[in-house]
């Protein structure tokens, strides 16, 4: 990988493409009013809530939430991430991604140095196996576990020797240390990290190696030792055998999440070739979301210990915020002592593979799991297993998966007045109830929705020469961000105003606000906007009076505090 992508090319290509004839190459668009329609490419449904529309260059699905720029709509589609979907996309507008060249001086090797360096000793430890007759302790290891030469192949099993100095002595020692394969000493020399160790190479998807786990012959400790993090190696990012399975399957009906290195490769020895692992981390909502861009169903299998039962409902929880609908999660445990590595051994892959779609749905999983030690024929268990279950099913997108649990909930509990609030950051549902929602919507809501999808109306701001030291209310440090950006690219257009907040907190509000549709008021948008500044304003005088008159009955005010407080007495509007 060369340099960095420049920002302005990024910018620039926003500009030259137009998301309709991009999103229509994909899925065939449909005009309908000011925008195009189809139906949604991220979940399943009959009739069209999927909407890309020109004037914004942004698409957005009102069934299941997804939405964004031309960028989001390649990586989501298209299982990519940022850099290859801007990629993709000069390859469709027809131009070529310029990198900057060395942006800094390079103190740190680069990350192509890093993966070639990850590469040779990969290379080299797969040798080791061959040639070294000290590595005829590996081979006995791996046949004893019941490896095959053909499955120690496929996932390129190597053996570091045990040697402090075998890496150190043929490569230079800081770029060692940088792909995480040798540790440096106080005294300034460096040794071998794996060593004596069977090695597991870990491979990004694009089958580029990124790290290694490495575990003991005998039952010394730690059994197994991984890469450190590194520029090119994130655990929380990255899963184990996901290269391997996407090589022999691009869309795997589901995949299957297990705990341990031994378990993916024991169930492709199998011919279960759609398992991967999590790398002796807890799995993320960032692992969940990567995996969901292959497959819609994930198939958690971890050990049948107290350890594997603890990382199983943790991460269904991670799994939660992920659940649109279209997505299903189910769990398959497995008796105390239990494996899915000696599981498949003993059993076979027939009996394995039934458990596997005969798995407990995450639904039947939850509600058990939330009423373990609850009696629910009596009032105080259904009581407690509602106030348990409801913040979670709050954390489930909107849609009618998150509708069937509610409704679950109800009949549980047997209480079919129950509430549930919607999710403070989705506006969502509220679009069905449009008039009325629009007239709840805070004015800072209304300011920043309005604001992002017609960044023109930045001058109705300046003209009004704000104090903004004094509006301390919630969401003011968004706004401000949203002006800082348009002051600064005063032609920039909706897509790009999306773009700059890509990875941030606010990404997902940005997009919610931006898709937020309007009645069109009688006086017009602009003077909406108008109208809910000098609300926004009003309220932000209110907090401060009651702000500066709490604190002149406490402490008291300085002068300038003083004077502020007459003004505003004197001045309330
Ligand atoms: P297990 O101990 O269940 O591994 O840890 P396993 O695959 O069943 O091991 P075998 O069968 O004895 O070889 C599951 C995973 O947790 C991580 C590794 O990724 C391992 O595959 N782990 C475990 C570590 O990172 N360090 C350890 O010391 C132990
Ligand atoms: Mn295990």
């Amino acid at each position: 990988m060369a340099g960095k992508i420049p920002q302005t090319f990024i910018d620039d290509i926003l500009v030259r493409v137009d998301i309709v004839d991009l999103i229509d190459s994909y899925v065939p668009l449909k005009k309908a009013g000011s925008s195009y329609v189809a139906r949604c490419p991220f979940h399943t449904e009959k009739t069209p809530s999927f909407a890309v529309t020109r004037s914004k260059q942004l698409y957005h699905c009102f069934g299941c939430g997804a939405g964004g720029n031309a960028i989001t709509f390649l990586m989501e589609h298209g299982h990519l991430g940022f850099v290859e979907a801007v990629e993709d996309l000069a390859d469709f507008v027809g131009v070529q991604v310029p990198r900057e060249s060395g942006s800094a001086p390079i103190k740190k090797n680069n990350v192509t140095e890093v993966y070639q360096l990850l590469e040779q000793a990969a290379s080299f430890y797969i040798d080791q196996l061959r040639d070294n007759e000290a590595a005829k302790v590996a081979v006995d290891y791996f046949k004893s576990r019941g490896l095959t030469g053909e499955v120690a192949r496929e996932f390129q099993l190597g053996y570091a020797p045990d040697s402090w100095d075998a890496l150190s002595k043929q490569f230079k020692p800081q770029a060692l240390i940088e792909a995480g394969l040798a540790v440096a000493k106080e005294n300034g020399s460096t040794y071998d990290r794996f060593r004596g160790r069977v090695i597991f190479p870990i491979r990004d998807r694009r089958g580029r190696v990124i790290g290694f786990g490495g575990r003991v012959l005998d039952d010394s400790l730690p059994k197994y030792l991984n890469s450190p993090e590194t520029s090119v190696f994130h655990k929380g990012r990255e899963v184990y055998g996901l290269y391997e399975l996407l090589s022999k399957n691009s869309k795997p009906e589901r995949i299957v999440v297990v705990e341990g290195y031994m378990d993916v490769i024991a169930l492709a020895q199998f011919g279960l070739g759609y398992s991967v692992a999590t790398l002796g981390t807890a799995t993320s909502k960032d692992h969940l979301e990567l995996l969901f861009r292959f497959s819609s169903e994930l198939v958690l299998c971890f050990d049948g210990d107290k350890a594997g039962k603890a990382a199983s409902w943790r991460a269904v929880e991670s799994a939660l915020p992920c659940l649109r609908d279209g997505r299903q999660v189910r769990i398959m445990q497995l008796s105390t002592g239990v494996d899915p590595d000696n599981l498949v051994r003993e059993e076979g892959l027939e009996a394995f593979e039934s458990r596997v779609s005969s798995a407990q749905t995450l639904s039947d999983y939850f509600f058990e799991r939330l009423s373990q030690g609850l009696n629910l024929s009596d009032m105080e268990g259904r009581a407690s297993l509602v106030s348990k279950a409801r913040g979670y099913l709050e954390k489930l997108p909107n849609g009618i998966f998150q509708d069937l649990m509610q409704d679950k909930l109800k009949s549980l509990s047997k209480i079919e007045k129950l509430e549930f609030y919607p999710k403070a950051t989705t506006l969502k549902s509220q679009r069905y109830r449009q008039s009325q929602a629009d007239k709840k919507l805070s004015p800072m809501r209304v300011v920043v929705s309005l604001l992002l999808q017609n960044p023109e109306f930045i001058e109705v701001i300046e003209q009004k020469e704000i104090n903004w030291a004094v509006v301390n209310l919630a969401g003011v440090d968004l706004l401000r961000q949203v002006l800082e950006i348009i002051a600064q690219h005063p032609n920039i257009n909706q897509s790009q105003l999306v773009e700059s907040f890509r990875g941030q907190e606010s990404e997902k509000y940005i997009n919610i606000m931006m898709n937020h549709d309007f009645l069109i008021p009688e006086l017009g948008l602009k003077d909406e906007f108008s109208g809910a500044i000098d609300r926004l304003l009003q309220q932000g005088r209110d907090g401060r009076f009651l702000e500066l008159n709490a604190k002149q009955q406490v402490e008291g005010l300085s002068d300038a505090e003083l004077q502020e407080l007459r003004n505003l007495i004197n001045n309330p509007k």
